[in-house]
């Protein structure tokens, strides 16, 4: 099956013209932010926010450096385990810089905020989040998220990064996902 084929059967729900604009937004928004706020450093979380950071960090127009790091608490299952496991630290050290974090989506919560939780200890000159998606009402983080590109309802989403037990993070939409017995690949 191609995965043009695999996408007709899900429901589009962000088009990649939508997400392009969205992303312009932010990274005006960071540029005018962080102006005087400088080194700034962008975290993205591997592996779902790869490509969401690789176009936010051309939407600022600032000097920065990006960083990854690897952690999961999803395995192949569609709800959190609640359990995150670091598996990629950072390469460099952050202390004193303007560090936000390019993260894919944020539903619970509990991924973000352990991470949150490690890099505050490291002393970075601050430290905020740019969350492409956000499942709202369920999340419990520790520093609310200061640039936000679209909240969505409790659907499992996938494509621009997002998977579903490793596939379809090559789409460039997002597409939801009612019934997963359509993506046998
Ligand atoms: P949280 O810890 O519950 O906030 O989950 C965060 C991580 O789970 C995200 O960074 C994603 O990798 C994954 N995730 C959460 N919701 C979805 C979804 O709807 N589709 C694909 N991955 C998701």
């Amino acid at each position: 099956m191609k995965l043009s084929e695999a996408t007709q059967k899900l429901t589009r729900l962000i088009s990649e013209e939508t997400i392009h604009e969205k992303i312009l937004e932010l990274g005006k928004c960071i540029t005018s932010d962080y102006r005087d706020k400088l080194p700034l450093v962008i975290i993205a979380p591997l592996r779902g926010s790869f490509i969401f950071a690789a176009d936010l960090i051309r939407a600022i127009d600032l000097p920065l450096r990006v960083d990854f790091m690897e952690v999961s608490s999803y395995g192949n299952e569609m709800h959190s385990s609640g359990n995150v496991k670091i598996h990629k630290d950072l390469r460099d050290d952050i202390a004193g810089c303007h560090v936000i974090i390019a993260e894919d989506i944020i539903d619970t919560g509990l991924t973000l905020n352990t991470l949150l939780a490690m890099l505050q200890t490291r002393n970075p000159a601050s430290l905020e989040i740019a969350s492409l998606l956000i499942k709202p009402h369920k999340h419990a983080l520790s520093i609310k998220p200061k640039y936000v590109g679209f909240s969505i309802d409790d659907s499992f989403v996938v494509g621009y990064g997002l998977d579903y037990r490793g596939f379809l993070r090559n789409t460039s939409s997002i597409y939801s996902v009612s019934d997963p017995s359509v993506l046998e690949f």
